[in-house]
């Protein structure tokens, strides 16, 4: 009989690639997705450990849960809740603990055995804690077969960490560096482009680390933008020191290859950056953004910031604000420093007042919304190549996005979904461009 699966999904894109793999893994079993925990025989909640706030969602998320548990429960319709993800691995025992009605613990590494664990925690009646690093790869026992993605695909070629930067609790609760080796990417960035998709992600919490194949990550790339039918490549996150000439010449040989990269780098200040065991200086990081710049010239970054680490001082954080005015971005991400359980960070003495992280978070959040506004502004006039996705929210309107990750919206025919055209940016919303199907100037596209 048919069973109903809810999974709702925390954290990076690896999560969200995981949750779909949890899916397919469950498939065999009867289970097929439910967009509500309401009517769910099997409800996953895949966790995220990065931040303090990240992971108290999964206690105030499991006390909802628990009436509706006890509620299916006596109307004869027991629910398996299971937490996997990384506070699933960080923390496994205490929300077994904390949370006894919980049925299953997995860590990132062992969803390929959750049909075992299903069955167990069914049979028994007991939780099932199981947040090993197997000596087997998952990637190895997951099934072939996979429910559709969609026009824009994530691809998992590496995962774990071994860069170990003292603030982050991911080489932790994912492991090791480990890559897919070449020919199983290939064949499944196949699959997924016979499934429709035209533009895949890699995804790797260092994916640029891959050394699953000759040529490294450049060759990776490679092999995957010769597939047939594949338009566009991205890949995140990757790290400074992982960006190599192979690389570097893959943004310049590699149309496929989109001219947006996100590359983390905390910081503009040696000392932080240095404390942060980040192990490359902001100058650096500088040179790198020109090599990509000069091998891609219509190239633009993304990255990472962290205010308020330990001992940051007011000259730091200025020269964190000298780097992003010096390099400008399209977009970025900033967080005020979290105190992780077992990182080395959390036990240095200098902890920055909670008021002054707040305060050069503003400073920080205000400069890169600035530098977003003109960057999209900059699109106002212009054709972009679009990938349409799907349908947009008024009728005969589609949504794409350029190849800088803006959503785009245009009015255009549905036969255009899956396809890259070119669209003339007419209008800027919040969090959106508007445009005109471009069809005169075609040759301008990409
Ligand atoms: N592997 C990637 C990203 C890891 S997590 C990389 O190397 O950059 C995503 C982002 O979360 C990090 O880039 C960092 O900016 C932020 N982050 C990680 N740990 C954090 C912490 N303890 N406090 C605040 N932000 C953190
Ligand atoms: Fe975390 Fe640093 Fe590894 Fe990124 S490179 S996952 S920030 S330890
Ligand atoms: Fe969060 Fe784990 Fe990703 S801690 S950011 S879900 S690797």
């Amino acid at each position: 009989m048919a069973k109903k699966l809810y999974i709702k999904t925390y954290g990076c894109q690896m999560n969200v690639y995981d949750s779909a793999r949890m899916a397919d893994v469950l498939a065999p079993l009867g289970y097929a997705p439910s967009a509500t925990a309401e009517d769910a025989d099997m409800v996953i909640l895949n966790t995220c450990h990065i931040r303090e706030k990240a992971a108290e969602k999964v206690f105030s998320e499991l006390g909802r849960l628990r009436p509706l548990k006890t509620r299916k429960g006596e109307r004869g319709e027991p629910m398996i809740l299971a937490v996997a993800g990384c506070v699933a691995q960080a923390e496994g025992a205490e929300i077994l603990a904390r949370a006894p009605f919980v049925d299953i613990v997995l860590g990132p590494q062992t969803y390929h055995r959750l049909p075992e664990m299903v069955a167990r925690a069914a049979r028994a009646g007991s939780q099932v804690l199981d947040t090993e690093f197997p000596a087997e790869g998952k990637f190895d026992f997951l099934p072939e077969a996979a429910a559709p993605q969609g026009v824009s695909a994530f691809l998992s070629v590496q995962e774990g960490c071994d860069k170990f930067c003292t603030f982050c609790v991911v080489p932790y609760t994912r492991g090791a560096e480990f890559s897919r080796p070449a020919a199983a990417v290939v064949a499944e960035a196949r699959r997924l482009v016979a499934q429709g998709a035209r533009e895949i992600t890699l995804l790797g919490q260092n994916v640029n680390a891959w050394r699953g194949g000759d040529g490294g990550f450049g060759g990776l790339l490679r092999a995957l933008a010769a597939i047939e039918g594949l338009e566009r490549l991205r890949y995140t996150t990757s790290h400074p020191l992982d960006v190599d000439d192979a690389l570097i010449a893959a943004h310049r040989e590699l149309p496929a290859l989109m001219p947006f990269l996100h590359l983390p780098v905390q910081s503009g200040s040696d000392a932080m950056l240095a404390a942060m065991n980040r192990r490359h200086r902001a100058d650096d990081y500088r040179r790198i953004i020109e090599r990509l710049s000069a091998a891609r010239p219509d190239i633009a970054f993304s990255s990472d910031f962290i205010v308020g680490f330990p001992g940051e001082s007011d000259k730091d954080f200025a020269a964190t604000l000298a780097l992003i005015r010096e390099i400008g971005f399209a977009q970025a991400f900033s967080f005020k420093y979290s105190k992780r359980p077992g990182t080395p960070a959390a036990a240095l003495p200098e902890q920055v007042p909670e008021a002054v992280k707040a305060e050069r978070l503003a400073a920080l959040q205000a400069l890169l919304a600035e530098q977003q506004r003109r960057f999209n502004a900059a699109a106002l006039g212009r054709e972009m190549a679009v990938l349409f996705e799907k349908r947009g929210r008024h009728k005969g309107q589609l949504a794409g996005r350029s190849p800088y990750l803006q959503a785009v919206h245009a009015e255009a025919p549905e036969a255009l979904i899956g396809t890259v055209a070119p669209v003339r940016i007419t209008a800027l919303l919040p969090n959106s461009l508007t445009g005109e199907i471009a069809t005169a100037r075609t040759e301008a596209a990409q």
